[in-house]
């Protein structure tokens, strides 16, 4: 009997949500972990020593640096670095009073933290082990761990360094641990990135920056790009014209509410000019699949918002 065709989406482990600062990247997660849900996976939420948001979103408690559920099939935890490194030193040297004897001081933490990309590596690496766990029948513990990224520099940064590992650090476990991570996160079946971006100039210009790094020089597959707040477009090209010609009905014999409404057409006019323009150069500037949130009124970070825009990715 044919088998029913497997979505290629079905086998990914882990999703990293990248982009400008603000552009709704922990939003995004969030929207795309319930999408993840509602089809039955087990869903991961990691976010990087966030300002924590993400429990308005699903109207949870809030979340720390253990894992917690937040909403059915949607688990979330906020790394704080300090305690990951210590949980994977735990890890590798296996016994606490080691670990307290080499770890627990300042000196050995402020080393730690000044070594470049330990930071990074004790988050990614994390995020990574999350993949790893099993339940007790086996199963992965988590069918995805979607990673909240942090902004687009810092995100980038801390995407190298298993590549700078692999590249300097001698065989033994932090290598090892980094060879895997890296082979999953390449392998566009086990991996993907969705950048998000709005339909603006310089967003779009870091997201073109950042999609040409993780292609070129990351090899790091690209799942999709999130244009996120699109403003549905009320006017053609050339109504738009005609109102960014307007100015505003100041010498024009108009009351007080028409003028305001003209310059309210205007302010809306320009908006949607400028994201016409910006999309324009986005798909010029990028080759991937393109997927549209709107631009939502009222407050974005509810149980209901973030429904609403899971559907639609
Ligand atoms: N589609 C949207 N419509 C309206 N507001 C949004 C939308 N997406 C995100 N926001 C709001 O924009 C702000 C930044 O979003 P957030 O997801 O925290 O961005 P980031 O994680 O990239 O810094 C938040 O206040 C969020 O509620
Ligand atoms: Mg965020």
């Amino acid at each position: 009997m044919p088998q029913p065709k497997k979505d290629a989406a079905d086998s990914v482990r882990f999703v990293i949500v990248a982009g400008k600062g603000g552009v709704g990247k922990t939003t995004v997660s969030a929207a795309q972990a319930l999408a993840y849900a509602h089809k039955g996976k087990r869903v991961l939420i990691v976010m990087c020593n966030a300002k924590e948001r993400i429990s308005a979103m699903f109207g949870s408690e809030p979340v720390g640096s253990t894992v917690s559920l937040v909403a059915e099939n949607v688990w979330a935890v906020n790394i704080d670095p300090n305690v990951a490194l210590e949980e994977y030193g735990m890890m590798t040297l296996k016994s606490r009073s080691l670990y307290k004897l080499l770890f627990d001081n300042n000196y050995t933490r402020s080393f730690f933290r000044a070594v470049p990309g330990m930071q990074e590596w004790t988050m990614l690496g994390k995020a990574w082990w999350h993949t790893t766990e099993e339940r007790a029948d086996g199963l992965p513990k988590y069918d995805v761990v979607i990673l909240d990224a942090p902004a687009t520099g810092h995100g980038l940064d801390m995407l190298r360094v298993p590549k700078v590992i692999l590249d300097v650090v001698p065989p033994g476990l932090l290598r090892r641990d980094a060879e895997r991570a890296w082979k999953l996160f390449q392998d566009p079946k086990t991996c993907n990135v969705i950048i998000v971006t709005l339909p603006e100039e310089l967003p779009v210009t870091e997201s073109i920056e950042l999609c040409t790094a993780l292609e070129r020089e990351l090899l790091l597959p690209i799942g999709k790009i999130v244009v996120n707040c699109m403003l549905p477009p009320l006017f053609s090209k050339a109504e738009r014209a005609v109102l960014e010609g307007e100015r505003g009905g100041a010498d024009a014999d108009l009351g007080a509410k028409p003028a305001a409404a003209l310059a309210a057409g205007k302010d809306r006019a320009i908006r949607e000019r400028v994201q016409a323009e910006a999309l324009h150069r986005l798909s010029e500037g990028i080759k991937v699949k393109t997927c549209f949130l709107p631009q939502l009124f009222g407050d974005a970070a509810t149980p209901g918002a973030v429904r609403d825009l899971a559907k639609r990715l």
